[in-house]
């Protein structure tokens, strides 16, 4: 993305916050074992407000009066560490590439922000994240307390991800462009895998087919932990481990999205493992798939997640009295909650440069954001219905079923993004023979 949009943030933000000074420090280096490493992605907000991709970096943003400034903290250029570990940046071509105001080596941080708080009484931070930074901000903002002679400091600390991830909920044509570029991969991965799905594969190796797709097209890397969960796993929400053989006569329930330019997609879809769905899995699959259908076409400027909410629960609930899975009055049932027993989870959620993008659902009077052009949310119903479930119709047993797509919040109504990922009965079986 061009650099004058990260700019344009900050002084967007500058405009939002109160006086104050604002401090945001990227991710830190991981540790997987001993001395290796995760691979190193930055911190969301972060990367939103500066597009800048190293670690051990921090940004701040200082509003007094009329005055604005915005200060980028980098690594200094080591020449035995980049041996090592790579070219970095460094404060000369920071400055040059990355339109703030100052730029200097992380090393003088602390003595660049005393100066600053100083003159200052209210600190934003993030107050959730325990990075070191935080810690040491708050051991500088009590000594300046206690020190003589110093007469302002900071005693008022506020939360600065409320407002960065009120800016995030929107979403400009670039970061949809993003996610647009996440759901080409993505579908290839889904399409990809769907022709290579055979009987006895185990779980890793189908996932082993999305996660070579994601990095064969560019993409940075799973947007979140692949989940392909054969048969009756599919009844764990969050199955990873992904250890077991995909059956004769099951399906397989695949949660897999790619990240791109730290953009994530969130793709759920369910498929025969042979290749052909069983007239039970189908009438099931079809049942939930109308659900999803007329949820999406639900969505429009002005809606809420809490009426889809609703509208699913109905919808599935409706389905299921009529498929005999649940017995009784359809209103009565919904008072009494006994879906939530087969569909326990939200209709969808927020989506950007996180897969549940951490964005506000409602505001500061707890009244719920309504949609809006540019937000973009996923759309996943699902039921599970577990193989010792005595309740339930015993052909239904051991099916669990998921379909996600991602959709943009438009002018109008919405739009799918990842319409173009097989979907249909139909659609389906002709990409897994194929
Ligand atoms: N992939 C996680 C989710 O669907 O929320
Ligand atoms: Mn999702
Ligand atoms: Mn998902």
């Amino acid at each position: 993305m061009n650099e004058t949009v990260y700019k344009e943030r900050r002084d967007r933000l500058l405009e939002i916050m109160d006086e104050g000074v604002a401090v945001l420090s990227t991710a830190t280096m991981q540790t997987r074992s001993n001395d290796t490493e995760y691979p190193f992605r930055p911190s969301s907000d972060f990367y939103y407000l500066t597009g800048f991709e190293e670690d051990n970096s921090v940004v701040v943003l200082c509003k007094k009066g009329d005055e604005r400034k915005t200060i980028l903290f980098v690594q200094e250029k080591v020449p035995e560490m980049e041996l090592w570990t790579g070219e970095r940046l460094g404060v000369d071509a920071a400055q040059e590439c990355f339109s703030f105001d100052e730029v200097y080596g992380i090393d003088s941080f602390e003595e660049q922000i005393k100066a600053l708080l100083k003159e200052q009484t209210l600190l934003y931070f993030d107050l959730f994240n325990n990075n070191k930074i935080y810690t040491q901000l708050k051991v500088i903002a009590n000594t300046m307390l206690h020190t003589r002679g110093v007469n302002r400091s900071p005693r008022t600390f506020s939360d600065i991800t409320k407002l960065t991830q009120q800016m995030r909920l929107i979403k400009s044509e670039e970061e949809v462009s993003l996610i647009r570029e996440a759901l080409v991969i993505t579908q290839k991965a889904h399409h990809h895998a769907m022709t290579t799905c055979q009987v006895g594969m185990m779980e890793y190796q189908l996932q082993a087919e999305y996660e070579y797709t994601f990095k064969r097209e560019g993409a940075y890397s799973d947007a979140y932990t692949t989940i392909i969960a054969g048969g009756n796993n599919a009844n764990t929400l969050h199955y990873i481990k992904n250890d077991q053989a995909l059956k004769e006569g099951e399906l397989v329930l695949v949660d897999a999205g790619c990240e791109y330019g730290f953009y994530a997609s969130d793709i759920t879809r369910t498929y025969p493992v042979n290749g052909t769905f069983t007239a039970v899995q189908k009438e099931l699959y079809n049942m939930i798939l109308g659900v999803q259908l007329k949820v999406i076409e639900a969505i429009k400027p002005g809606g809420s997640k809490k009426e889809l909410q609703a509208f699913s629960e109905k919808l599935l609930t409706e389905g299921m009295v009529s498929l005999g899975i649940l017995e009784g009055e359809v209103e009565m049932l919904l008072e009494e909650k006994a879906h939530k027993k087969y569909y326990p989870h939200g209709i969808g959620h927020w989506m950007g440069l996180d897969v549940h993008d951490p964005c506000p659902y409602s505001d500061d009077n707890g009244d719920e954001n309504l949609f809006a052009e540019g937000m973009v949310l996923t759309i996943e119903p699902g039921l599970y219905l577990p193989k010792d479930d005595e309740k339930i119709p015993e052909k239904y047993r051991g099916i669990g079923i998921r379909i996600e797509d991602d959709v943009l919040i438009t002018k109008e109504g919405c739009e799918n993004l990842s319409q173009g990922i097989a979907k249909t009965v139909e659609e389906i079986e002709s990409i897994c023979k194929s």
